[in-house]
């Protein structure tokens, strides 16, 4: 006997769900659409983090010919299920079937290791009907099957697992389908009898039934499209007279456990209903919200609307089918009619709402923007699933609902090892949470599918929905956990997905003389001259719309205005690049443009004048190389390590004794790693900036007295599947590589292991002394950093190792930054402990968007705000020592590859203006107000004077525009009026 007996659950006759009125067309709940369809991508995407409450049901699910086998085994009748795949004909895979399957019936032990190991609080099962009765009435009673369930449901208790049992999941006796199956009236009776008896036998321990899984599959794919058992194909009469029987047979069901066993045994008697989303084509367009709201109640409302609402068919349907049938010339509708006594009588059978749901379809057609699942008309849409949950709140009457089916499928390669699963989970689960969290929807449970991978019906093996692998070819059918299971093993324990200590806020300041900058590049943002860039920009395929930057922002015309926008922001200091060719045109000192100098005199002075001094961080190689060298092979003939050093010391010359803060060279990673001679150009741009170094080293810094140092870029790199040890290695040797290509040399001295084992002995080797002249020429870490990557081995490539991201992390107007804040802290403590704990000073962090100009870009304030904390806590936590912070950039500019699609600015430049006017995005207030904070304040600590908005207007000249409220641009009146 059980060990432990579930809570019983009493329901008051009163509590339940009230006669409905009809649907209307379409229904009230195009609520649902009007309060999410408008939803920018970011509000769609943003994580929430969150808990459920403490009882929530978590489970997982299974079905009984799916995993039992045994399909003969101790008296069991056959199904037509087993008639299908034993048919010479079948189309199944392989002719597969479920004579075997998990084997479940012989391995019970196994079954509850898995879901004890799991931690689940639920674990849905069917009841093989023909296992019970073998030929699907009482009378053919078989005592040894309803063993194998008496010691499924009593290992379930003595866990402490809710058993959820469907009593009919698709394996009528095929006595029973001889005699007509669900086309048959009579079958409500029989299967009356068969849940009576189930009742009777299992309802002291099991509390939660659910009659039929997925009428709806029943109905249209056994009797309309004829693919399942019993494979009629009659799309026009036969599932609508059956889903009439099963509707009837539900109801009667219930009234049994009604007015026989509720009162003693306090159980809850549903069905579960199986709804795809229908998103309408444009949600503006009534005809497509119409066709959105039909579909939804041809699928889901064709079984939902009788038995929650009023007893009878959704009045779409009704009208649909009636029109078709007079229109066929037929004197009655197709739709079968429920007398009022019937109406009454399935009126309100169900004690909750139980919901299979996989996928989301737009009205007719398929989602496109989500990634396919080895189910090819399968599509992973998380937000469906919180949409979908609120349309159910709307239309049924608010509804407690469980989730008794949710998952996606792999396809037989994919063993343990199934990132895309966690990903599935990770986004449905919590667009579940946000339901019930921020949408009030009465979520109740929810249920992973499956345990484990099993017979999936027309797919056989060849796809697997498990949280388990299970190897059919080895008889004795082991299962092993996947990384799945791991996960939701984890989402279990949490309870759903509590605030992460990387998501924490974190209140504090940065030392008093943070540098607070952003940035630009020359090439990005002034008329150029002839260089490498310009040459690439003409080259018509290379570059969007033929944006180059002959005009770009015109900076080069606009000093005072930039400036301006500089002392608007609040920055302390503002990054640039000199451009080598507007200064050397041919690349060397023989031929000097003064009048190109002259403009980067103008703008040091105005920034200067302008008190943001003497803070100006000057790179002299922001990637825009003269042709002239170019055309001498550029960075891979060693000949420019000299004329890169003769090129600083000209630049060092005229602009060193107003400028402090120098960088030699920017990214060389992205230098280095686009061309066919990746490890040549790398070594010789290393030598150059050392060159570099040194010189200002020997020859200024005595009078000059700045700093210099090198700009390097990385990503941070996490394993694709924590638990694997091969993806771990993979995460390390991509940062490795990426930072320490460069980083290693200059602050270790030499080449790191990791890069000789990656470049195959193709990475020139530095002699002693160059080892020796380059190792420590940094004053500080120059860092540029965006975004994070998730890594697994591959067996091509350098590093042997592939880069996805997550897809929870929020997306941006470029395809390889996604928004992962955690990362930044995590790659400035590697700096820290791989690099000697040098000075940092992060010389560009920020994000992009594309698409229309909408200056109300919440997503670029978000990403400041949260990838600034992750810095913060760097510096205050883990004692990194941060010295500076960079914005890139300044104003959307020219952004190498991708023209001006991709969108990085604080300030927009509107190019159909011929003014070319900078205007603010709402980020500006943002990012100016942590800079005035020098961080972030306590809010508990009181109101504090930098969180103070800055009054409108006072900063504006002529050619600068403010916003107002994100949706109008208003014209500031001019500062000198
Ligand atoms: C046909 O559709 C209309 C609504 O479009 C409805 O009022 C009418 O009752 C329908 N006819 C039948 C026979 O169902
Ligand atoms: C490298 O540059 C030098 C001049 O600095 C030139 O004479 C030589 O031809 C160049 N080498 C190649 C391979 O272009
Ligand atoms: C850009 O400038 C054009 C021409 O002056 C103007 O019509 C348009 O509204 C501006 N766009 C924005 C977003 O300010």
């Amino acid at each position: 006997k059980p060990l432990h007996l579930p809570p019983v659950v009493h329901i008051h006759p009163n509590q339940h769900p009230k006669m409905l009125p009809p649907s209307e067309v379409p229904s009230k709940s195009k609520v649902v659409w009007e309060k999410f369809s408008h939803q920018s991508k970011f509000q769609r995407k943003l994580y929430h983090y969150g808990t459920f409450p403490q009882h929530f049901s978590w489970g997982v699910s299974s079905s009984a010919y799916q995993t039992e086998g045994g399909w003969n085994a101790d008296g069991k009748g056959a199904s037509i299920w087993d008639t299908f795949t034993h048919k010479p004909s079948s189309s199944i895979p392989d002719k597969a079937n479920g004579d075997v399957a998990c084997d479940s019936y012989h391995r019970l032990k196994e079954d509850l290791y898995m879901l004890r190991a799991l931690k689940v609080k639920s674990y849905r099962f069917s009841l093989s009907w023909s296992r019970i009765f073998p030929n699907g009435l009482r009378t053919s009673l078989n005592q040894k099957g309803v063993d194998y369930y008496n010691r499924l449901i009593d290992g379930l208790l003595a866990d402490n697992i809710t058993p959820m049992v469907t009593l009919y999941y698709w394996d009528l006796p095929q006595a029973l389908q001889n005699n007509g199956g669900w086309y048959n009236v009579g079958m409500i009776d029989i299967f009356n009898d068969f849940c009576d008896f189930c009742f009777a036998t299992f309802g002291d321990r099991v509390k939660f039934w659910m009659t039929f899984n997925q009428p709806y599959t029943i109905a249209w794919s056994g009797y309309g499209l004829g693919q399942i058992p019993p494979n009629v194909k009659n799309p026009g009469t036969a599932p609508f007279k059956v889903a009439h029987n099963l509707i009837k047979a539900h109801a009667k069901a219930y009234h049994t456990y009604d007015d026989k066993y509720r009162r003693s045994q306090g159980g809850l008697v549903s069905i579960a209903l199986n709804g795809d989303w229908f998103e309408p084509k444009d949600v503006n367009v009534p005809r497509e919200v119409v066709a959105a709201d039909r579909a939804l109640q041809f699928q889901l409302g064709w079984f939902a609307h009788p038995i929650f609402k009023n007893g009878d068919y959704p009045d779409a349907m009704k009208w649909q089918v009636g029109n078709k049938s007079e229109l066929q010339g037929l004197s009655e509708s197709r739709l079968p009619v429920f007398s009022d006594e019937e109406k009454r009588f399935i009126q309100g059978t169900a004690d909750m709402f139980c919901l299979n749901h996989y996928t989301t379809k737009i009205a007719k057609d398929e989602e496109k923007d989500s990634p396919t699942t080895a189910i090819s008309n399968q599509r992973a849409v998380a937000w469906g699933l919180r949409r979908l949950l609120n349309w159910i709140k709307e239309e049924y009457g608010d509804p407690q609902i469980y989730i008794t089916e949710n998952g996606v499928s792999t396809d037989s390669k994919t063993t343990w090892d199934d990132s895309a699963r966690v990903f599935y989970y990770k986004t449905y689960i919590n667009e579940a949470l946000k339901a019930h969290d921020i949408d009030g929807v009465k979520v109740k449970g929810y249920t992973a599918t499956s345990l484990m991978d099993s017979f999936e019906w027309l797919h056989g093996y060849t796809v697997g929905f498990g949280l388990h692998h299970v190897d059919f070819t080895n008889p004795n059918r082991p299962r092993t956990p996947k990384y799945s299971a791991h996960f939701y093993y984890q989402v279990i324990k949490n309870n759903g997905f509590p605030t992460t200590d990387d998501d924490k806020p974190l209140y504090g300041h940065f030392r008093k003389d943070f540098i607070w900058s952003t940035a630009t590049a020359s090439y990005q943002v002034t008329l150029e001259e002839d260089n490498i860039w310009d040459k690439f920009a003409h080259t018509p395929l290379r570059i969007f719309n033929d944006d180059n930057g002959d005009i770009a922002c015109d900076s080069y015309h606009k000093v005072e205005e930039d400036v301006e926008i500089l002392k608007h922001l609040k920055v302390t200091h503002y990054r640039f690049s000199i451009s080598w060719s507007r200064v050397l045109p041919d690349g060397t000192t023989k031929h000097i443009n003064e009048a190109g100098l002259n403009y980067y005199h103008k703008l040091v002075d105005t920034l200067l004048a302008a008190n943001i001094q003497p803070h100006v961080c000057i790179t002299l190689y922001h990637w825009d190389l003269p042709q002239a060298l170019q055309d001498i092979g550029g960075w891979e003939n060693e000949t420019i390590v000299v004329k890169f050093r003769d090129y600083a010391d000209f630049i060092f010359s005229r602009l060193g004794h107003k400028v402090k803060f120098w960088i030699t060279i920017n990214e060389p990673y992205n230098i280095a790693n686009v061309g066919t001679a990746p490890y040549t150009v790398g070594h010789n741009l290393i030598k150059a900036h050392a060159e570099a170094w040194h010189l200002y080293n020997d020859k200024y810094r005595a009078e000059h007295k700045g700093i210099i140092s090198i700009t390097i870029n990385s990503d941070w790199s996490e394993p694709r599947n924590p638990y694997k040890q091969e993806d771990v290695d993979a995460a390390r040797r991509v940062v490795q590589f990426y930072i320490g290509w460069f980083a290693h040399p200059i602050f270790n001295g030499d080449y790191s292991p990791v890069m000789f084992r990656s470049s195959h002995c193709r990475l020139p080797e530095f002699s002693p002394e160059e080892i020796q002249r380059i190792k420590g020429t940094y004053d500080y870490f120059g860092f540029n950093h965006y975004t994070t990557v998730l890594a697994f081995p591959v067996d091509y490539g350098n590093l042997g190792a592939g880069t996805i991201a997550d897809r929870t992390w929020l997306d941006s107007g470029s395809g390889w930054l996604k928004v992962s804040p955690f990362g930044f802290r995590r790659i400035l403590n590697f700096i820290k402990e791989n690099y000697g704990n040098p000075p940092i000073i992060i010389t560009e962090n920020g994000i992009s968007e594309r698409g229309p100009v909408d200056l109300n870009d919440v997503h670029r304030s978000y990403y400041y705000e949260k990838y600034i904390t992750q810095v913060l806590k760097a510096y205050l936590l883990d004692g990194v020592d941060v010295r500076g912070y960079t914005a890139w950039s300044l104003m959307d500019n020219l952004e190498w590859a991708t023209g001006f699609s991709e969108r990085f600015g604080l300030f927009y430049v509107n190019r159909s203006d011929p003014k070319l006017p900078r205007v603010a995005k709402a980020s500006v207030s943002r990012y100016s107000t942590i800079i005035s904070c020098n961080g972030f304040p306590d809010p508990a600590s009181g109101p504090n004077e930098c969180l103070n908005p800055e009054p409108e207007g006072k900063w504006s000249i002529n050619c600068l525009y403010n916003v107002k409220n994100n949706t109008e641009t208003a014209i500031a009146t001019s500062r000198n009026v």
